[in-house]
């Protein structure tokens, strides 16, 4: 049997993990997987959740199963925070899926179903995963244009023009928020052109939602995935609790779909239910309960909200003091782009050859696309981060 395989690529991600872990300098730095880190480097479990956690230690009876389409409350409350009442309820249907990802895979398996083989658009670039998701998926995966590498923001003309092309047989996946790689994101004058676009070609807007409350809050993040879900008949959304709840290991996701109408919303639950039943029966409970236990209780969420804002401004910070570093450095405002871009992500547009500079001369581990964690920087320390980027040049 195995006589016919051959070795599969490794993830880059987790394969410059393992090799910054053999590293034994104690100056490296990883700023190369996309999890959040404090002060002193830790990725911390929020206080609201350990809190949650000894709740359900103490209260919880029974392992039993949840069922297929996963903890009710769970899903009615991330419904609530991503459309607090912009749309009709009886449009609306979700489920539970482990993580961002798992719930990525479930729309795909419902959007095969739906549409054979239909090509799935992703921006020029887009999370690495989106591509080889969607080929495993049976899905015809192709990149609109995006990410300008000279500006570093989006081509938004180019882009909108691809989109203006297409037609109901095309789907197209959105980052609502936080763009990862790029930290390149629409404007909200932007979403309503995109949103007027995919209305009139009938294109279908498929939206990952990883970093809710990342970029600049939990409003104003939700503003594209609003906008469409207002303006065009139906969609499907990805969430995850990943970034946002620092649930990274527990995978709790939402798959949220957007339907025309009520009787469409229960055919549209009906068939993710028997996509999950298929796959994985149903997803792992303890992250879902979690977050139902903080979001129903109003002193955790106050303190839930606190906290994603303790991370986002921290970013925020970093991406200011790396600009600053870089400008005081380079003497020149080339870099400007690192404030003003959002989430957890910036592409720094250097070459593969002075991201494996950085890694060989100074520790310095990133993406070879060059894409920087900007949550991984220590606060101190980025004049040095700064200076080894301007050594090793573009
Ligand atoms: C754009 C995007 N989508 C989805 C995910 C998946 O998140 P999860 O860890 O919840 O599967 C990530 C995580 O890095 C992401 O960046």
């Amino acid at each position: 049997m195995f006589e016919t395989l051959k070795k599969a690529p490794v993830d880059k991600i987790f394969a410059l993990l393992g090799e910054y872990r053999a590293d034994d300098r104690p100056q490296k730095l990883d700023l190369g997987i996309g999890v959040y880190k404090d002060a002193t480097g830790n990725t911390p479990v929020m206080r609201a959740v350990t809190k949650a956690e000894k709740r359900i230690f103490d209260a919880q009876t029974t392992k039993s199963y949840v069922g297929v389409s996963g903890n009710r409350g769970f899903c009615d409350t991330i419904v609530d925070l991503v459309f607090a009442d912009r749309i009709e309820g009886d449009r609306i249907t979700s489920v539970q899926a482990p993580g961002g990802t798992g719930s990525l895979w479930v729309i795909m398996q419902l959007l095969k179903r739906a549409k054979p083989g239909a090509t799935v658009w992703i921006s020029d670039p887009s999370w690495p995963n989106h591509y080889p998701m969607l080929e495993l998926a049976g899905l015809n995966p192709q990149y609109y244009p995006y990410f300008d590498p000279e500006t570093r923001s989006v081509k938004f003309d180019e882009m909108l023009a691809a989109l203006d092309k297409m037609g109901p047989n095309d789907i197209v996946l959105l980052h609502a928020c936080c763009h990862n790689p790029t930290g390149a994101n629409l404007t909200p004058e932007q979403w309503d052109q995109v949103a007027q676009s995919m209305k009139r070609t009938g294109a279908f807007p498929f939206l990952d939602l990883a970093y809710l409350g990342f970029g600049d809050g939990l409003e104003a993040d939700a503003y594209g995935v609003r906008k469409m879900a207002q303006t065009c008949p139906e969609l499907m959304v990805a969430f995850s609790a990943s970034k946002n709840f620092g649930l990274y290991r527990e995978r709790t996701g939402v798959v949220i779909g957007v339907a025309a109408n009520k009787d469409s919303a229960n055919i549209v639950f009906s068939q993710l239910a028997n996509v999950i039943r298929a796959s994985f029966s149903q997803s792992p409970d303890h992250g879902a309960e979690i977050v139902r236990v903080i979001m129903d209780d109003p002193e955790l969420r106050a303190q839930w909200e606190d906290e994603l804002k303790e991370m986002r401004d921290q970013v925020l910070t970093l991406r200011k003091n790396l600009a600053g570093s870089l400008r005081k450095l380079s003497n020149s405002d080339e870099f400007d782009f690192v404030e003003q871009h959002r989430g957890m992500f910036s592409l720094l547009g250097l070459s593969k050859d002075a991201v494996e500079k950085l890694k060989k001369q100074h520790g310095i581990y990133l993406i070879d696309d060059s894409r920087a964690n900007i949550a991984g920087i220590p606060e101190h320390d980025t004049d040095k981060l700064a200076a080894a980027i301007l050594d090793v040049g573009k």
